[in-house]
């Protein structure tokens, strides 16, 4: 299949996906036959640029990483915000990872409304508008005959909800437990070893981890944001933001960390959910000390780990990156991928 790209938003993900996809195009063509164009970018800090032949995303990167604007850029229209680009551009597939407020779900949620009322695909790592509406999107994806891609909003580009929705097909999940935000557990790595919260965290923002407000990584907000979608995404039910209980790890000191440390212990922070006899569902986010046995105590730095609780294999785990630049912007691939896959399907079937 041939992609007619278009990005909203340019930032660290964006960009890790484009250095994916330039370094991987000979690749991706021969193997999966994906092949692509980047027609449009649209970035509220660095402007707009679109060319309906495409645009060399080499030149694109240096003129980004160089710090310039993207209105440098030397041929092609320019001047066009979000909106104007995903309906009046020639992109056949919008790619939406601006800076968007997890709770209202903006502007990403009007981004993806727009896009997909357009019948354009959609690949996204914004949680918001999954923890609103995620079954409403995916509705009006179908609708309009086209996909809604949102594989990195949990674990990054470590495929926890394919392995849900697609490997373990025909399991009844009834609950999950794991560690769902990487900027935490890489700072109670850091703090174990002896380095001070501040700095732990000022690491976690330079290695690209944290949250533009990285209140929302040590709140537990983030991960409270990935336990209402797995528990609605993968458990089938309708959570929002106020069923989840919620500690972060704001009150855990150096020395707490330490002396875990010496009883054997670890500690985590647990978001977890379970469906209940009746069918309700117990959702929680909140620091666990944890003894060394529990395979959770051995997942440091800013990797996650998710267990499902399945009724034909038990409990399953997935380990692996869970933020990060070029991590999360593998997720992207992973969704482009299977719109690739279905697409290419389809034609079959017609023919
Ligand atoms: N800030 C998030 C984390 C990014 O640290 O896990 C990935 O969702």
């Amino acid at each position: 299949m041939h992609f007619k790209l278009a990005f909203i938003g340019f930032g660290t993900v964006g960009q890790g996906l484009s250095e994916i996809l330039l370094e991987k195009k000979d690749v991706l063509a021969e193997k999966y036959n994906f092949h692509f164009v980047v027609v449009a970018i649209s970035d509220i800090m660095k402007g707009s640029i679109y060319d309906e032949n495409g645009l060399d995303m080499a030149k694109i990167l240096d003129l980004v990483k160089a710090g310039k604007k993207l209105d440098e850029y030397p041929t092609g229209v320019k001047g066009m915000n979000s909106l104007t680009t995903i309906k009046e551009t020639n992109a056949d597939t919008v790619i939406e990872v601006t800076f968007t407020d997890v709770k209202t779900g903006e502007p990403a949620l009007t981004h993806i409304k727009t896009a997909l009322k357009a019948g354009k695909n959609v690949v996204s790592t914004n949680k918001g508008p999954v923890v609103k509406q995620a079954v409403d999107l995916l509705n009006m994806a179908m609708t309009n005959n086209v996909h809604y891609g949102f594989e990195g909003v949990v674990l990054s580009g470590t495929p926890a909800l394919n392995l849900a929705k697609c490997t373990l097909a025909g399991n009844i999940i009834n609950g999950f437990r794991g560690i769902l935000n990487g900027t935490t557990n890489y700072i109670l790595t850091r703090m174990e070893e002896g380095m001070s919260y501040e700095e732990a965290l000022k690491k976690a923002q330079k290695l690209g981890y944290a949250e533009a407000d990285p209140t929302g990584d040590v709140e537990g907000w983030d991960a409270l944001g990935k336990v209402v979608i797995l528990s609605n995404v993968v458990l089938g039910k309708n959570l929002s933001w106020g069923d989840v209980e919620r500690k972060g790890i704001t009150e855990i000191t150096k020395e707490d960390t330490e002396k875990a440390k010496a009883a054997g212990k670890r500690w985590k922070l647990i978001g977890s959910a379970e469906i209940k006899r009746d069918g309700s569902v117990k959702a929680k986010v909140w620091p666990e000390k944890l003894p060394l046995s529990d395979p959770l105590a051995g997942v440091s730095e800013a990797i996650n780990a998710l267990t499902y609780y399945t009724d034909e294999l038990g409990p399953v785990t997935i380990v692996g990156p869970g933020a990060g630049r070029r991590e999360t912007g593998f997720s992207l691939l992973i969704d482009l991928l299977e719109i690739n896959r279905k697409s290419s399907e389809k034609i079959i079937t017609k023919k």
